[in-house]
């Protein structure tokens, strides 16, 4: 198994879009399925994040200042996700508004993802980083990964979104 940074981000992106694909599918089915569906999607999210977030951005940051802005904008988009997550997580299915919020979070986290992987910054981290570094970094991340929140409402999870807007 791969201990790159880049590729274990780039797994659980891939896993983010099967989920994000399963919703999208399942958006005119029973409630229960599309409630489980989002469940899954507020977990994956939300550890991803925290990983993102306490490991892989701080160390980008601290590596490469060049790539400072592109970081400050991946903060903000993933606030942005936050926000609705944690509403998301307060909604049932039945909810009027529970399809919505589901589509525009996963607009959102599609358009970020598509940030970090291709335009922006992931590449150049790649080239500017060697494959120890990555890997010392995915290591990080791998070690933190048991300890991380797994819902949007668990106090750390909201310790650290508002940390990652306010520090
Ligand atoms: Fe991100
Ligand atoms: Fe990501």
């Amino acid at each position: 198994m791969s201990t790159d940074a880049i590729v274990l981000l780039k797994e659980d992106h891939k896993e983010m879009r099967r989920l994000f694909k399963a919703f999208q599918d399942a958006e005119e089915g029973p409630a229960s399925q599309r409630q489980k569906l989002v469940d899954q999607i507020l977990e994956a999210l939300t550890v991803h994040t925290y990983l993102e977030n306490e490991v892989m951005y701080p160390e980008v940051r601290r590596l490469l200042p060049d790539l400072e802005d592109d970081i400050l904008e991946s903060y903000e988009e993933h606030h942005v996700a936050d926000v609705l997550c944690a509403e998301l997580a307060g909604m049932n299915a039945d909810d009027e508004r529970f399809n919505a919020k589901t589509t525009v979070l996963i607009e959102n986290v599609t358009h970020h993802v598509e940030e970090e992987e291709e335009q922006e910054w992931f590449p150049k981290v790649r080239d500017a980083l060697g494959r120890k570094q990555l890997q010392e970094i995915g290591e990080k991340m791998i070690a933190l990964r048991a300890d991380a929140p797994r819902t949007p409402t668990a106090p750390k999870a909201i310790k650290k979104a508002l940390d990652a807007v306010t520090a």
